[in-house]
């Protein structure tokens, strides 16, 4: 039987592994952003369920003709809508090797003795890095961080913590009055997964959406809210890289102005992208006042090159943990347990290994050299941008994300611009060969037009592999294409 592992197959099993990982770097080297666009036709066949058997590696070399062709490739340097680039040689080694060795963090003493331990380290070097404390650890609750599959995940257990800290008996009698756990968020650049965790945790849609600046709060309009909900509110939330323009908060002011109001107010920082900053010597200081925030989720998929999936959650008082904690006889009641701390999460396999190995590969050093090229490589294209005048800049460029829009000649239609805009991006992504990304974004310094919707393109990335010759030729094809369908 060639289906399952064991000592009579591993020839065959290497074969069909070392197939696996020839189609994924090949994938990954030489396929432009997308071959072919999936056309819903194929579906039916696609719902077919397999009810006969066929070899792993006949699987493989079907998967490689019929679906590999389809995908969307992050690594490629035309890729350049997202920065999860995916192709840190260490963070896909941790991938591979994590698969193989089947460890269940939910438990510690039986399933994963040596991967609770090397989680506890990446998690103990991420708050040394973003300058938190970091104390001895006897018990779980001493690590003061939690790995999870993703940025949403940190994020709805950062709100769970901020639900716990206003009142606590909230684990064990549910939410009485929805509306006295508010969550103030800057209004149009959140990301969803604030909104949409609150509502998963019982405290319905009750947000206030705070008015912006240059996509930073709008610090008198701040305290309007603050004064007008007092009491009510759990939690103050900010971006440190926002997913849209990637504008860093004024941490330390916003700090100073909710704790002087309500010192009991969880302060959550959402730095899924702007943590990496902290592990470059030069650009730490632009997320300086970070370390004051009670929570901070950080997405490592997203930024230091490594497969999906990973986040961490870090939390500044790593006691506060034991108000989420859950316990039950099939989690053990173990010092190490890191089940009991991971709410939403039950088996979990060692994803943080993907972490570890990156960080062992590149080191701190090789890491922050890695977050300022991609930080160079955006500055670059801004001032492409500025210099060209079919072009608009829409944001500060604080990171690695750049917004702007084609103008050819119009400046002040933004029905037509948004048009435009978005017939650039619809060309883009049938074409499939360069990848920018597109949103709405309130224009709330009327850079265009005064609070007008803007739907621009967006630039971000964080491959390494992308030179400046590349940014020239993807501003060239934009010219390119936006004159072919202007007068569509
Ligand atoms: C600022 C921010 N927070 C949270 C998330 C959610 O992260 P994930 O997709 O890893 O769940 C994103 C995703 O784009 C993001 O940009």
């Amino acid at each position: 039987m060639k289906q399952i592992l064991n000592e009579t197959n591993v020839d065959y099993a290497k074969e069909c592994f070392k197939e696996a990982i020839d189609l994924g770097i090949n994938f990954k080297i030489h396929q432009k952003v997308k071959k072919r666009n999936f056309d819903k036709n194929m579906l039916n066949k696609l719902l077919e369920i397999p009810t006969t058997s066929s070899e792993p590696l006949k699987v493989v070399k079907e998967f490689k003709k019929e679906i590999l062709p389809y995908c969307t490739n992050f690594s490629d340097v035309k890729f350049m809508g997202f920065p999860d680039a995916g192709n840190s040689i260490g963070g896909i080694s941790g991938a591979l090797i994590s698969d193989l060795l089947q460890q269940n963090l939910i438990n510690s003493s039986f399933c994963a003795p040596i991967a609770t331990f090397t989680e506890i380290a990446v998690v103990k070097w991420l708050r040394e890095i973003i300058g938190y404390k970091v104390k001895p650890i006897k018990n779980i609750w001493d690590v003061g961080g939690i790995i999870t599959y993703g940025g949403t995940g940190s994020n709805a257990t950062a709100m769970l913590l901020a639900r716990e800290n206003h009142n606590k008996k909230t684990m064990t009698n549910g939410v009485n009055n929805p509306k006295d756990y508010k969550v103030i968020i800057p209004k149009g650049i959140g990301h969803y997964s604030i909104k949409s965790s609150l509502m998963w945790i019982g405290c319905g849609d009750n947000v206030i959406e705070v008015e912006t600046e240059g996509f930073k709060y709008n610090l008198s309009k701040l305290k309007e809210a603050l004064i007008e909900n007092k009491g009510k509110i759990m939690s103050v939330v900010v971006y440190v890289g926002d997913s849209r323009t990637m504008t860093i908060e004024n941490l330390t002011d916003v700090y100073n102005l909710v704790k002087s109001i309500d010192s009991n107010i969880w302060l959550h920082a959402d730095a899924c992208h702007g943590f990496s900053l902290a592990f470059s010597k030069k650009l730490k200081n632009k997320i300086k006042g970070i370390e004051l925030y009670d929570s901070i989720s950080t997405d490592p998929h997203k930024v230091l090159a490594i497969p999906y999936c990973i986040s961490a959650l870090l939390v500044k008082n790593t006691e506060k943990l034991k108000l989420i904690t859950s316990t039950s006889d099939l989690i053990m009641q173990e010092d190490f347990a890191y089940g009991q701390i991971t709410p939403f999460i039950g088996s979990k396999s060692w994803v943080s290994l993907k972490l570890w190995f990156a960080m062992k590969s590149l080191g701190v050093e090789g890491i922050g050299k890695m977050i300022e090229k991609r930080c160079d490589i955006a500055t670059y294209l801004k001032e492409q941008i500025i210099k060209n005048d079919k072009f608009v800049l829409l944001n500060e460029v604080n990171i690695n994300s750049v917004v702007f829009m084609y103008i050819g000649n119009n400046i002040n239609d933004v029905e037509y611009l948004n048009n435009l805009n978005l017939k650039i991006y619809n060309y883009l992504l049938d074409e499939g060969k360069y990848y920018l990304h597109k949103f709405s974004l309130p224009d709330d310094k009327g850079i265009i037009k005064k609070d007008a919707t803007l739907i621009p393109l967006r630039y971000m990335s964080g491959n390494n592999n992308i030179t400046e010759k590349d940014i020239d030729e993807m501003l060239r094809h934009i010219v390119k294409v936006a004159r072919k369908v202007e007068n569509e």
